[in-house]
């Protein structure tokens, strides 16, 4: 791919794969948001640290070579439903040029702790 393009594959819950062109430096939540990737409630608090619904579960080998996770990162991980040993959150994973090709996988259940707040208030 061409300079500073990473192409990164969402395997979204249903088994569909979502394709997208990442620029170097965006975080995983920036590529789903700017490329419009019909991924349901991923995103919740904009990147702020303050959900887990941009938990993904990353391939091993790959997940190894992330940066380190954050205190920050790992308290609201805990959090996540469906927690593996390859999950991180994808606010704070930012797309670096070996990341190319990479694949990393939706869970099956997020949990917002602010949607649990304000359940049974659906209409
Ligand atoms: Fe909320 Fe990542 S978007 S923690």
């Amino acid at each position: 791919s061409s300079a500073g393009q990473v192409t990164v594959h969402f395997i979204n819950r249903d088994g569909e794969r979502l394709t997208a062109t990442a620029k170097e430096g965006e975080s995983l939540l920036e590529v789903v948001v700017n490329q419009n990737l019909a991924i349901d409630g991923f995103g919740a608090c904009e990147g702020t640290l303050a959900c887990s619904t941009c938990h993904l579960i990353f391939e091993k080998n790959t997940f190894q070579k992330l940066e380190t996770v954050s205190d920050e990162e790992l308290d609201m991980l805990d959090l996540a439903y469906g927690l593996t040993e390859t999950s991180r959150l994808g606010c704070q994973v930012r797309m670096k040029k070996w990341m190319d090709g990479l694949t990393v996988r939706v869970p099956m259940d997020v949990s917002d702790i602010r949607r649990q707040l304000g359940a049974g208030e659906q209409s």
